[in-house]
């Protein structure tokens, strides 16, 4: 396939870098969380990759749930989440990890935190795998980063474009080919 009918401008992330990074993920929550027996939260659908790979690093005890919300670019406001499906588990007296795999305006997740600790968790971290902090708008604690993005829109590794490009084991940046399909080749600057 020729450059440019590729569908990605470049590769942020490389399978084996993401691979190693979600090892010591692992390993570190492994080790603050012992004896805890933590709940993992994961949002679908983005964080199943992430989550399936993250749960075969952490050799302790743990069992995991997820939510699913309005997607991202539906007819909502920014940080506005409706619930599609809730947690199957009480979460009061446990230890949750909520598992994101990307943050960056933070509004999500700063609601879905809030409602989350309303239920009394006995505490409540986020561990994150991608996180876009030049975007961010709320302030936000997270306890686990896998990596720092620019703000350029990716896909891969669980992350999708108008649901396409989950399945690359890679994160890469969309050609502007395909962000902006209406556009002469010499309107596109790369
Ligand atoms: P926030 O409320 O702006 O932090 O939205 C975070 C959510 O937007 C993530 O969980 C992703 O689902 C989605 N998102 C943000 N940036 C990207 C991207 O570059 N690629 C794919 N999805 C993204």
């Amino acid at each position: 396939m020729p450059a440019s009918a590729s569908p990605i401008s470049d590769i942020l992330l490389t399978e084996a870098q993401i691979r190693r990074r979600v090892s010591a993920l692992g390993a570190a929550i492994a080790a603050d969380y012992a004896g805890l027996d933590p709940l993992l939260v994961g949002v679908l659908r983005g964080v199943i990759v992430f989550m399936a790979d993250l749960m075969r690093a952490i050799p302790i005890p743990f069992t995991v749930d997820f939510l699913a919300i309005s997607s991202y670019g539906a007819q909502v406001r920014p940080g506005q989440v409706r619930l599609l499906k809730d947690l199957e588990s009480s979460i009061e007296g446990r230890h949750v990890l909520f598992v994101e795999d990307m943050v960056d305006t933070g509004l999500t997740l700063h609601t879905l935190l809030r409602m989350l600790n309303e239920r009394r968790p006995a505490s409540l971290h986020v561990c994150t795998l991608f996180d876009k902090p030049r975007l961010r708008l709320v302030k936000l604690p997270l306890r686990y980063v896998g990596f720092e993005l620019p703000d350029r829109y990716v896909v891969g590794y669980g992350l999708d474009y108008h649901q396409q490009y989950r399945n690359l084991p890679f994160v890469g940046a969309l050609s502007a080919q395909v962000l902006l399909p209406g556009a002469a080749p010499e309107d596109l600057a790369s």
